[in-house]
Order: structure tokens, then sequence, then C-alpha cells
């Protein structure tokens, strides 16, 4: 049988469904379902808009008491640990009763607790009639600071679209650098740098690069942004994000779009493309292969933005 070393949990709203179910088959090779899913794939639980937490799961038993034994065992000594309880969708254990389950734990390692700023947090959970002790490390939200860059646009993709981006675009492993092509006001890159990314700006605009320079600036993140049409760009990237101009305030055409595609698939071997319309012959006409698809609104409007994961042919 396989043994899962995670269990990550998820929060999403419903309008963000679809993405949050294509990101969770690129990081993890499968869906989440019920906001919850066994892994083995070790993921920062902090590069995503969605994963709430991950659960390391150090040890595993179908009786409560059991558990108990199998903590003590562990002589587990730590200054300044949390104990916390994960409920899982299914898990109808009363609160007053993961109370007291909490109490047990915390009885179980020694140690002075620290409830307001833990260095570590240990925590039981409960799935199918297993109970499950482990580490818990949860989503810093420290990202939101983002809602308050200096400069904004109105074609500047959302935050938490941007976050994913990032996180599908390097399958959640910090080795890969990435190129924000058509970088906009950087939205895309504060989310890189945010999560330890090595990323790179391009923009054809030099309003777009100045933008982009002071927000990168006023969160004290090291990034290079480019000013030069992609066409003209050199360099070698592990995979590339382009947020295609909507031809609402930037232009747009079927040649434009395929110009920026081709041009990007000569730098990445994995791109990320966002557009409003059916790009798919211009995907094609680039030898790209198109992996993974979703369509992604916009809360309360009609908008809606395709989402589309492509790899060269090898
Ligand atoms: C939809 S906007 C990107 C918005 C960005 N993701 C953000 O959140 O700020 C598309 C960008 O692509 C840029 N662009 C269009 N054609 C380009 C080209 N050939 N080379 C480089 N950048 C280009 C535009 O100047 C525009 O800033």
């Amino acid at each position: 049988m396989r043994q899962n070393n995670f269990i990550y949990t998820f929060k999403y709203d419903t309008h963000n469904s679809e993405l949050c179910k294509l990101e969770s088959r690129q990081l993890f090779g499968e869906q989440e379902q019920n906001n919850f899913l066994f892994s083995n794939v070790a993921i920062d639980p902090s590069i995503s808009p969605f994963i709430k937490s991950r659960f390391e799961i150090n040890l595993s038993s179908d009786n409560y008491d059991d558990l108990l034994d199998l903590v003590r065992q562990e002589a587990i000594h730590k200054d300044g640990f949390k104990a916390e309880y994960l409920v899982l969708n299914g898990d109808d254990t009363k609160y007053q009763d993961r109370l007291s389950k909490l109490k047990d734990i915390g009885y179980c390692i020694e140690g002075d607790p620290d409830y307001t700023n833990p260095s570590i947090i240990y925590s039981i959970c409960r799935y199918n009639g297993q109970w499950h002790f482990g580490l818990l490390e949860k989503h810093d939200s420290d990202w939101f600071k983002h809602k308050n860059k200096p400069c904004s646009f109105s074609s500047a993709i959302n935050m938490d679209i941007a976050k994913t981006l990032v996180s599908i675009a390097t399958k959640g492993d910090k080795s890969k650098n990435i190129l924000d092509a058509g970088c906009g006001v950087g939205t895309v890159m504060l989310e890189a740098c945010v999560s330890g990314f090595e990323v790179e700006g391009v923009d054809i605009h030099w309003k777009a690069c100045v933008a982009t320079r002071k927000n990168l600036a006023h969160y004290n993140y090291d990034a290079n942004v480019i000013r030069t049409d992609l066409k003209d760009l050199n360099n070698c990237y592990d995979s590339a994000i382009i947020d295609l101009p909507y031809n609402l305030y930037t232009h747009s055409d079927d040649i434009s779009t395929l110009n920026m595609i081709a041009s990007a698939a000569k730098l990445a071997k994995r791109l990320v493309i966002v557009s409003t319309a059916d790009i798919k012959k211009q995907i094609t006409e680039s030898d790209l292969e198109i992996i993974d698809f979703c369509t992604v609104g916009k809360k309360g409007k009609k908008f809606e933005r395709n989402i589309w994961v492509c790899e060269k042919y090898d």
C-alpha cells in the first residue's frame, strides 16, 4: 500500500475552484478533494494561495491511546511548541473532545509551550478511523502585503492568480528560474520573489518596467527587469509565464500573440500562458504541447481568463 507522508489542506472561493484543481494536478499529480489531499510530494504550503497547511505524518495508529503511547516513546523535548488539532472534512470529533485531545498531546511533550509565537507546531488529526500525529506547517500570508504595492494598473492580474502561475510554472521547485514575459507592473514577479524563486521580468513598455522596478524596490526584492521586445531576448529560463495583453489598454491581435508565445518558447521549456481568447492555434504553431488547462472567472464578474500549461515537445 502507498505510504503518504503529507496531508495538505486547501481553502478557496468557488470562482477559483478550477484554478486550485489545476494547481493541485501540476504540483501533486492529482486533484485535491474535499479540501484535502494525501501526498508524498513535499511542497512549501506558502507557495500556493490555496494551500492552508501541510501536515507531515510522523506517527499513525487506529487506536487513539496507542497513538499517545507512540508519541511518549518519541521523548520529545521542545521549548516554544504549540499543539493544534487539524480538523479534516469528515472528522466529527466535537470541539470539547478536540480540546481535551490537545491537552493529551501537550502532556506527551516536554518543554515550555508558546501559544502566540510557536517555533514548532505539533498536530493530530483523524481520517478514516486512523489517528495521525505530526508537524504542522501553516501557510504564511506575508504576500498579502503586495495588495498595497505602490504601482498598479487595470490590466494587472489578481495576486492569487499570479501566485498560482508561479507555483504551476515551477511545480513548486525553488531551484527553477522563471521569466515573467510582459511583466506589466510586476504582479507575477512579486509573488515569485516572496516565495524565494529566481525571476526576471521583461516588458516592451518603459513605463511598465519603471513601475515593476518601483514595486520590487518597495519590498526590497532583488530581481532584474529588462526593457525589450520579447523577441529580442536571448536568455534561458526553466519556465516562462505570459499574461498576454487583453486588447483593452494594450494592443493584441493573433500575430502579436503568436510572436509572444513563439518568442517565449525559444527561451523556456515550460510555459504558463494567460489569455482571454482561445489561443490553441498559436500554441500549436509555436511547437508547444498543451499539457493542462483551466478557465478562471473573476469574482462576481463575467470576465474569464484561460490558463494554458504548455511544454516543448522533446
Ligand atoms: C496583460 S499585461 C501583463 C500584466 C502583468 N501580468 C501585471 O499583472 O502587471 C501584458 C504586458 O505585455 C507587454 N507586452 C506586450 N507585447 C510585448 C512584447 N512583444 N514584448 C514584451 N512585452 C510585451 C505589455 O506592455 C503589457 O505590459
